[in-house]
């Protein structure tokens, strides 16, 4: 049986919709004319990049799309604070402008993991793109170079994000009291 579907909305889709076409132009406006590779998180990060791609290629951008699947949470809401990483996928961007691009930046384990791998592979520029940022809840020292929206500590889920790995489909941002 499905469960019940979160009722406090905190990001519509409208919102996210325009939102990430800002993005697209803030990501444009830094990378002009030049070759991007977006280094994208699985899963969390796959509706958002869909989204950005085809407004950065609006924008002149046509990038290359790597994924790279990392995960630190279990089924739970809070994260294991081990990293588990995929790492094939880091080959390759040695000389490139790499954009790690991930749903949410949280106590920033993740971001943080992966900055420092793609660092290993000597890129010519490395910068982040999440979605949401959760500033109160870093643990490690960590910044988005774009993000869409600031929210506080909550638990959200929608747009690719999970609990449990349902909600992903959600249009919206939702919150989700546990
Ligand atoms: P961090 O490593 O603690 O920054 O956590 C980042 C990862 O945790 C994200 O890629 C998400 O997969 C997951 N995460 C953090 N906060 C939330 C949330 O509110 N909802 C769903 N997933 C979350
Ligand atoms: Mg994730």
């Amino acid at each position: 049986m499905n469960k019940k579907l979160p009722d406090k909305v905190l990001v519509t889709s409208d919102e996210i919709r325009r939102r990430v076409e800002e993005l697209a132009g803030e990501i444009a406006c830094r990378y002009k004319g030049e070759d991007i590779v977006i280094l994208a998180l699985l899963r969390g990060s796959f509706v958002f990049l869909a989204d950005l791609i085809r407004s950065l290629f609006f924008h002149g951008i046509r990038p290359r799309i790597d994924f790279i699947s990392v995960s630190s949470y279990g089924s739970g809401v809070e994260s294991s604070g081990r990293l588990e990483i995929e790492q094939r996928y880091l080959k390759g961007l040695q000389g490139k402008n790499v954009v790690v691009l991930d749903d949410i930046l949280d106590t920033g384990l993740t971001i943080s993991g992966i900055v420092a791998l793609v660092m290993n592979e000597k890129p010519l520029d490395i910068s982040v793109c999440v979605l949401l940022d959760k500033p109160s809840r870093r643990k490690h020292p960590v910044q988005a170079d774009f993000k869409g929206f600031t929210i506080d500590d909550l638990f959200v889920v929608g747009y690719g994000l999970d609990y449990d790995d349902d909600y992903r489909y959600l249009p919206y941002i939702a919150e989700l009291s546990i």
